[in-house]
């Protein structure tokens, strides 16, 4: 089935989780749509993951549409959020609109993500009133690791945590169908999700939000740089990889690949010409 902006809010009001994950890639997209995948982002964590960056403020609009548009062409059902890179939308509303425009209409994405609360809530309200569905996200949000002081949990104190309720009510009011909240205690996070009619999905926020969602290199144990605290390996791909590589290159020293079986042949005949 189709995922919509209708359908997901419709699963946080049966009370039945969302799942998603990051995707950044055509085959990659498609496996996960076949695995029945509620959401694909386009993270601009693909600056860590795929590009090497230390962290995401190098991303560009051109990266994120570039990926978009191959992720989009390998899903039939899940929606297909992108990131909003940084400066991409924090310089202006007219920007903001833009540049989700371009997320939508060259990367075919069904809704974008942008990181904060009350300061771009009149982006947020703007792309909405353009047609093109909103993800919010809060806590961590790792365009702004230069003022928050690294990659750390967010909303511990009551100060702190009273913000990001108001963070999370303001985006909801501008239009945001959805609400990604990342390294927010766990019992902070179920309230947001109690208190929004949106639903509200989590990375490193506790089991108590409407969903959940990992990188997926993270959760298939491919990426080693670092591992945060909230991932769980569903798997040790990284390892079935290396293994496959170090075979392949085995084999190939010793004559076993390829075979007659992957070979072309050509008639005895024609060789016989080229002997002549
Ligand atoms: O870029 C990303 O992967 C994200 C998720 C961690 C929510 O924004
Ligand atoms: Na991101």
């Amino acid at each position: 089935m189709k995922q919509t902006v209708q359908t997901l809010q419709a699963m946080k009001e049966r009370g039945e989780k969302i799942a998603m994950l990051t995707c950044y890639d055509y085959t990659t997209a498609k496996l996960m749509d076949e695995a029945g995948m509620d959401m694909l982002l386009v993270g601009d964590s693909l600056g860590n993951v795929i590009l090497g960056y230390s962290d995401t403020i190098s991303v560009t609009m051109e990266d994120m549409i570039h990926h978009t548009a191959a992720v989009s062409r390998g899903v039939q059902n899940a929606m297909v959020v992108a990131d909003m890179p940084f400066l991409s939308y924090q310089t202006s509303v007219y920007d903001a609109v833009v540049n989700a425009g371009r997320l939508m209409k060259e990367g075919r994405a069904g809704a974008v993500k942008l990181e904060g609360g009350k300061l771009v809530c009149e982006q947020i309200r703007a792309i909405v009133n353009a047609s093109i569905p909103v993800v919010a996200h809060l806590g961590m949000t790792p365009q702004s690791v230069n003022t928050l002081g690294g990659f750390k949990v967010q909303g511990k104190t009551a100060d702190a945590a009273r913000q990001l309720l108001e963070d999370a009510k303001a985006v909801e009011e501008a239009g945001a169908f959805a609400l990604v909240m990342e390294c927010v205690p766990a019992k902070l996070a179920a309230l947001v999700t109690k208190t929004l009619h949106i639903p509200t999905i989590g990375i490193g926020a506790g089991a108590g939000c409407d969903g959940q969602v990992l990188v997926y290199q993270d959760m298939l144990g491919m990426f080693s740089d670092y591992r945060p605290k909230f991932v769980r390996k569903f798997a040790e791909v990284g390892k079935v990889m290396q293994e496959a590589f170090a075979s392949y290159r085995s084999e190939i020293q010793e004559g076993n690949f390829p075979t007659e079986e992957h070979s072309f042949a050509i008639s005895n005949e024609v060789m016989a010409q080229l002997e002549q």
